[in-house]
């Protein structure tokens, strides 16, 4: 919006984040071209949060990394919204992090899914000796790659994977 400005962060997702995502995360869009399903409660996404962040549910190889989204826009009111989560799961032995994220459809096209990305590749680097990200996209999820494509993701010679998805990566990340 003209004149107005728009700041993006990142907070590790915690229990108790379930009430601030649930009505976001209720919207049909999202689930297009993803595997989940919509939560049917807050409680529900509370279990599912309970089991993504206990260090136990990962196989031993993987360690599971979750962010809840927040915006800031001198034109919103409140200025501060939770718009989403981005999550990373660590493979361990391949040095290696896959990324997903989901943004409410509300606040899309404004670049706040690219500099979340982009904000916890640089959180991962800090902690984690990872040399490669990968996003596994469904072909037709056209924002979904115009994303990694800005971020400097190619196409990997893993690509597609068996489930029919372009797998797209970067090796950059330590250089
Ligand atoms: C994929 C997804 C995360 C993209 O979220 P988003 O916040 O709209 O993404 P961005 O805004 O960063 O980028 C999208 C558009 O914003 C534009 N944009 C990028 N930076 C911008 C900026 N600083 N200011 C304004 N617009 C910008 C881009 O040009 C892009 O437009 P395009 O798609 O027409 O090329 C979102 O559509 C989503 O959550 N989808 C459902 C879940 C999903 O499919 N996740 C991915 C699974 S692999």
């Amino acid at each position: 919006m003209e004149g107005s400005e728009l700041s993006v962060s990142i907070e590790p997702l915690r229990s108790g984040h379930a009430a601030l995502l649930f009505e976001l995360l209720r919207d049909e869009a999202i689930y297009e071209f993803l595997d989940e399903l919509r939560p049917e409660s807050v409680q529900q996404l509370e279990q599912r949060h309970a089991f993504m962040l206990n260090p136990d549910s990962a196989p031993p190889d993987e360690r599971w990394l979750n962010w809840l989204v927040v915006a800031n826009s001198t034109s919103w009111q409140p200025r501060r919204q939770v718009v989403g989560t981005v999550q990373a799961t660590i493979h361990l032995d391949k040095r290696q992090v896959v990324v997903a994220y989901i943004i409410a459809p509300h606040y899309w096209g404004r670049g706040i899914a690219t500099r979340a990305v982009e904000l916890m590749l640089d959180e991962l680097v800090k902690d984690h000796p990872v040399k490669s990200a990968q996003a596994y996209i469904d072909p037709a999820n056209r924002r979904s790659i115009a994303l990694v494509e800005r971020l400097g993701f190619v196409v990997s010679e893993d690509s597609p994977d068996r489930d029919g998805n372009v797998v797209y990566e970067r090796s950059d990340l330590i250089t």
